[in-house]
């Protein structure tokens, strides 16, 4: 039998939000860094585009927009999914975010149960769920990454049912089940880019969908609710900003 020593179980300090970053990928970001800096477009330039379009490419979807937080991604998904008064189902074993999106879209969480395996409601439970209460939608949260293995079904399911699926895939970068990746199987997938997260932008969020009209409604939402592209700044928009006197502008601010 072996015994512990106090020293052995001694816990280890963690620091919240700590990325332990190398050298080598300090000068990579300080590079790109300076590169923005030097374009002088500090949001939504070049890099967030080909950001936008690498990532959706990487999870099988045709449209990436990326945001400021996981959270927005899943709030805007619920506002074009028409959720406001209405239902939506939810797994109670997630992060505050899911749950606090589907109140700010002016709807009202179901909670369902999950199974020990998978971290995950299964397609029975969803089933129960939507047998008992009218849901208009569900979000389907992929907790540690972990896809359970009959979320095709769900997905089968709710196309059946004419019920929206969001993944919230903000644990999910990468994660996929017979070639498929999470954020792909269903309407749409909100991922996030906190630094707790697979891959990190800092802060940061993304949505990735099928769906043009949502993209561009999401562009939209992102920018104060202007038409995608006009973004308030000299050089092809309906707006220019003026050449002097000018510090920041209400359509950059957030
Ligand atoms: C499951 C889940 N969904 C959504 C979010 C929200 O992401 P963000 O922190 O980027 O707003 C988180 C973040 O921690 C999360 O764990």
């Amino acid at each position: 039998m072996t015994t512990r020593t106090s020293e052995q179980t001694k816990t280890q300090d963690i620091k919240p939000f700590f990325l332990d970053l190398t050298e080598g990928e300090r000068e990579d970001i300080a590079r790109v860094f300076r590169n923005i800096l030097t374009s002088g477009q500090l949001i939504l330039g070049a890099y967030t585009k080909e950001f936008e379009a690498e990532f959706a490419r990487y999870i099988g979807k045709r449209h990436g927009v990326a945001l400021n937080t996981g959270t927005s991604a899943l709030e805007i998904l619920l506002m074009a999914n028409g959720a406001a008064g209405k239902k939506v189902a939810v797994q109670s074993n997630t992060n505050f975010a899911s749950l606090v999106t589907i109140i700010r879209a002016g709807a009202t969480p179901v909670y369902m149960d999950m199974t020990a395996e998978y971290f995950a409601p299964n397609l029975e439970i969803l089933k129960s769920t939507v047998e008992r209460y009218d849901v208009h939608g569900v979000m389907w949260v992929h907790i540690g990454g972990v896809v359970a293995p009959d979320f095709p079904e769900v997905v089968e399911y709710c196309r059946k049912k004419k019920l929206f699926l969001v993944e919230d895939a903000a644990h999910a970068h990468g994660s996929e089940m017979s070639g498929i990746k999470a954020g792909a199987f269903a309407d749409a997938g909100a991922f996030s880019f906190f630094p707790t997260k697979v891959m990190t932008t800092m802060e940061g969020g993304m949505i990735v969908t099928d769906s043009a009209e949502h993209a561009a409604l999401a562009r939209s939402l992102r920018n104060q609710g202007k038409r995608d592209g006009d973004y308030g700044a000299a050089g092809g928009s309906r707006r220019s900003r003026p050449t002097s006197g000018w510090s920041s502008s209400p359509s950059w601010t957030r």
